[in-house]
């Protein structure tokens, strides 16, 4: 993570400097400092670019005087219309435009102590990166940027407003972190492996390998799992922050590690994606990470399913009948239709256990989703309004944006089996519906949500605050959730 400190407003002697401007303002405070102190060649070269302080422009100066080696003004937009983040992305385009620097300064002093936290969180979301493979790259091409400054009027008072913020983006990180590594490396067993290493943190750790799974007849997700010769593994993460015997609220995530399709096997072409078919796992393991690692007041629980979708030998056919874990069959028609085989069990063993407030699931669910919603929206499902609508406004907040789509009994037509329960797939029709419409049948009623992230948990392009790749969709707005809605207030 970058290292982020607070420190008073003082212009540096040399090195870079960031100055967040509102829309048109005069330079005031540090940025007008800086300009008298580089006898006004900020202004004149803001003026040259016609910089008015747009909200997403920047412009960088170059050795403007004063020993600064790069100036860069960022656009906040008019002070009326700016949410946090507004400011996180302000932060983020900082930090874009001065990855050749080593050290920034950002003159924070004319923003409030919460507003200039934002800034670093965007700053530190966006300078994020794996690159624990790369093992030749150039000094000269490496991002050298490392540590910022943040000059702020109550440094103090910025630095407790940062203390909440630091956790979520290492959850970010966490998530980021493994939905990017490669499949080979991060199969179910390493990935509960890598869940383990959070007890540090205060998170009760379990985890269940096949014989556990297989005692409890969690027969659709072990079906998905028996093609491959990497095991499955449940994961159950528990943060006790509320009062005790509270209710949790609870988090469910696809995991798979891998989703060749299994016998009904997916085309070569960019199959290589698959690899990050456990985001939604990601999401909550890092979303579980960030609520102990800011000693959350909430008790909460992640769960998630792991397995690898492999066509073997000993792979399931289409044609199987599945047991659930709730006794209900299922006919798998299609292999490929496999997240939801493994959230059948988890969401059932879930509710089951823990009796939650809320169930809600993340999966990379169906390609029907990207469709629909392209790559702005998650698709948000849900059987209870309170809960979406507190998920909608969390995403608006975080700019993580859900679209509400629905639920309807007239689509279980599509998921009939002449021989089970129902089948797993429903054809192509309102595709990400009829693969809801099936989740719905393992939360027995209780308040739930299905977050279909297929089309965001992976970006091909830079945004302001998440470098391509991984983008850990999820965990802002669901810590956001939490935060807002679930924590019991402070004395
Ligand atoms: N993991 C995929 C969904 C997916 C596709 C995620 C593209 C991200 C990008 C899922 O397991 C899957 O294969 N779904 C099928 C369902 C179909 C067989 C009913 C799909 O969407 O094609
Ligand atoms: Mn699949
Ligand atoms: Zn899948």
């Amino acid at each position: 993570m970058l290292d982020i400190a607070f420190a008073a407003p003082r212009l540096p002697a040399d090195g870079a400097l960031v100055l967040p401007l509102p829309a048109g303002a005069a330079l005031a405070g540090l940025a007008a400092e800086a300009d008298r102190a580089t006898e006004g060649a900020i202004a004149r070269a803001l003026e040259a670019a016609e910089f008015k302080g747009e909200k997403g422009k920047t412009c960088l100066i170059l050795a403007p005087g004063a020993g600064l080696a790069r100036v860069l003004a960022v656009g906040l937009g008019k002070p009326t219309d700016r949410p946090d983040r507004v400011i996180e992305e302000a932060g983020g385009a900082a930090v874009a435009a001065l990855a050749r620097a080593a050290t920034v300064a950002v003159a924070a002093d004319a923003l409030s102590a919460s507003e200039a936290a934002a800034f670093a969180l965007g700053a530190a979301l966006r300078a994020y990166r794996f690159d624990r493979y790369r093992t030749k790259e150039k000094p000269e091409d490496k991002p050298r940027l490392a540590a910022l400054s943040v000059l702020a009027a109550d440094p103090a008072a910025a630095e407790a407003a940062f203390a909440p913020l630091r956790p979520v983006a290492e959850g970010v990180f966490l998530t980021r972190d493994l939905v990017s590594e490669p499949p080979n490396v991060l199969n179910p067993a390493t990935f509960a492996a890598r869940c383990r290493e959070l007890t540090a943190l205060g998170l009760e750790v379990e985890v269940m390998g096949p014989a556990e799974l297989a005692a409890l007849g969690f027969g659709a997700l072990l079906g998905v799992a028996q093609g491959s010769a990497n095991e499955p593994r449940m994961v159950v993460m528990r943060w006790n922050g509320g009062p005790a015997g509270a209710k949790p609220v609870a988090f469910i995530g696809k995991g798979v590690t891998f989703d060749t399709g299994g016998i009904s096997i997916k085309p070569a072409g960019g199959m290589e994606d698959m690899k990050w078919d456990m985001a939604g796992a990601g999401t909550v393991t890092g979303l579980m990470a960030a609520l102990a690692g800011r000693r959350a007041r909430v008790n909460a629980v992640g769960l998630i399913g792991l397995v690898e979708n492999m066509p073997s030998g000993t792979a399931q056919r289409p044609g199987d009948v599945v047991t659930s874990y709730s006794g209900q069959t299922v006919e798998v028609i299609n292999t490929d239709a496999e997240g939801r085989l493994v959230l059948a069990d988890v969401l059932w063993y879930c509710q089951k256990l823990f009796d939650p407030q809320f169930m809600v699931d993340l999966a990379t669910l169906t390609g029907a989703i990207i469709i629909a919603l392209g790559h702005e929206h998650a698709g948000m499902f849900a059987n209870d309004d309170t809960l979406a609508a507190r998920l909608e406004a969390a995403g608006r907040e975080t700019g993580e944006k859900l679209w509400r789509m629905p639920l309807a009994a007239a689509y279980d037509e599509q998921i009939k089996s002449a021989i089970a329960d129902m089948k797993n797939v429903g054809g192509r029709p309102g595709g990400s519906i009829t693969a809801a419409q099936f989740l719905q049948r393992f939360v027995n009623g209780k308040p739930w949500a299905h977050l279909d992230i297929a089309g965001m948990a992976w970006s091909s392009k830079d945004a302001p605050r998440t470098p391509k790749g991984a983008t850990a969709f999820g965990v802002r707005l669901l810590d956001r959730l939490v935060a807002t809605h679930y924590e019991t207030k402070t004395e």
